[in-house]
């Protein structure tokens, strides 16, 4: 397992990788707000298609920032580092373009257009594509994976549930075709039940070959799925690892697993063990 933070690896002189390589690989990305503040200070990273890769932090670390410099959806930036999808470098380009690349996004309120109907929102997520039978065949495999959503089609998208609504946000990323899901906290509000349908469904994907890269703060169910994982604090990744690594780390036992390290009695007035990454 590397301890090594991220802005120590990969510089930018390197070469461009191949299109056979990582589905998505950033390089010392820098990126933030209002061209002053800081988010992500380096953050390198790399998912290799098929793989399910799984990004912890808590409140503020700066996860949502990345998928948004990712995505094109943060005005110039990422101010350093390079961002490149199936080998294109898609450093600060047009959404439209990265997810031409194939990368879809599902954000962290799940972008529903309220007004659409279930039918018509998943059909939005076909819309660059005109493989009529194909998109048929997609929609019913989305009714598969959700079976709610067939239920639902009339439905006006605004007045669905909060779990009904990230059902439809994956099943509408998916009718796109991406070659990598990205995901903001899935699980964020739904009910223990939900949030294991929702992630079935994401494993579900994985097995079936879309690569998937998950930002969760709920690190006991994305450790369940993922391959590999990365722990962001402060915009930085102090840690990453293979799945069985990150869970059996003291530190992501204590602070993202709530897992009581050290054993013995709880005593009152004991100071948070600090963290401490290497
Ligand atoms: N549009 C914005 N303008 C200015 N600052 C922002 C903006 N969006 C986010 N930030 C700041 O960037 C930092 C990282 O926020 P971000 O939303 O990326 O965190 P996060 O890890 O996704 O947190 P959460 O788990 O709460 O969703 C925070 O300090 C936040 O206040
Ligand atoms: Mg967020």
């Amino acid at each position: 397992m590397s301890v090594q933070p991220a802005h120590a690896q990969a510089g930018s002189g390197q070469p461009a990788p191949s299109a056979a390589g990582p589905l998505l690989e950033l390089r010392t990305v820098e990126s933030g707000y209002h061209k002053q503040l800081r988010v992500l200070k380096g953050v390198s990273l790399s998912i290799m298609p098929g793989t399910c890769v799984a990004v912890l932090g808590s409140n503020g670390a700066g996860k949502s920032t990345m998928l948004k410099t990712i995505m094109g959806l943060v005005e110039d930036e990422p101010r350093k580092g390079t961002v490149w999808a199936l080998g294109k470098d898609v450093t600060r380009a047009d959404t439209e373009r990265i997810s031409q690349a194939g990368i879809a996004y599902v954000v962290e309120d799940r972008g529903m257009f309220p007004d659409l109907t279930v039918a018509e929102s998943l059909r939005l997520g076909a819309f660059h594509r005109n493989d009529r039978a194909a998109i048929n065949a997609d929609l019913d495999r989305m009714f598969t994976y959700f079976p709610r959503l067939a239920e639902r089609l009339k439905q006006d998208s605004g007045t669905l549930s909060g779990g009904e609504q990230q059902m439809l946000a994956i099943a509408r990323a998916l009718m796109s075709r991406p070659k990598l899901l990205m995901l903001d906290e899935p699980s964020l509000g739904l009910a223990p039940m939900l949030v294991e349908e929702i992630f079935r469904v994401i494993r579900a994907i994985n097995r079936e070959g879309m690569g998937i890269l998950l930002v969760e703060q709920n690190a006991n169910q994305a450790l369940a799925i993922a391959d590999y994982g990365y722990v962001l604090e402060g915009g930085r990744f102090v840690l990453e690892g293979t799945a069985a690594e990150l869970r059996s780390n003291e530190n992501v036992q204590e602070f993202y697993l709530g897992v009581r390290t050290g054993g013995g009695e709880p005593r009152l007035h004991v100071r948070r063990r600090r963290r401490r990454w290497n």
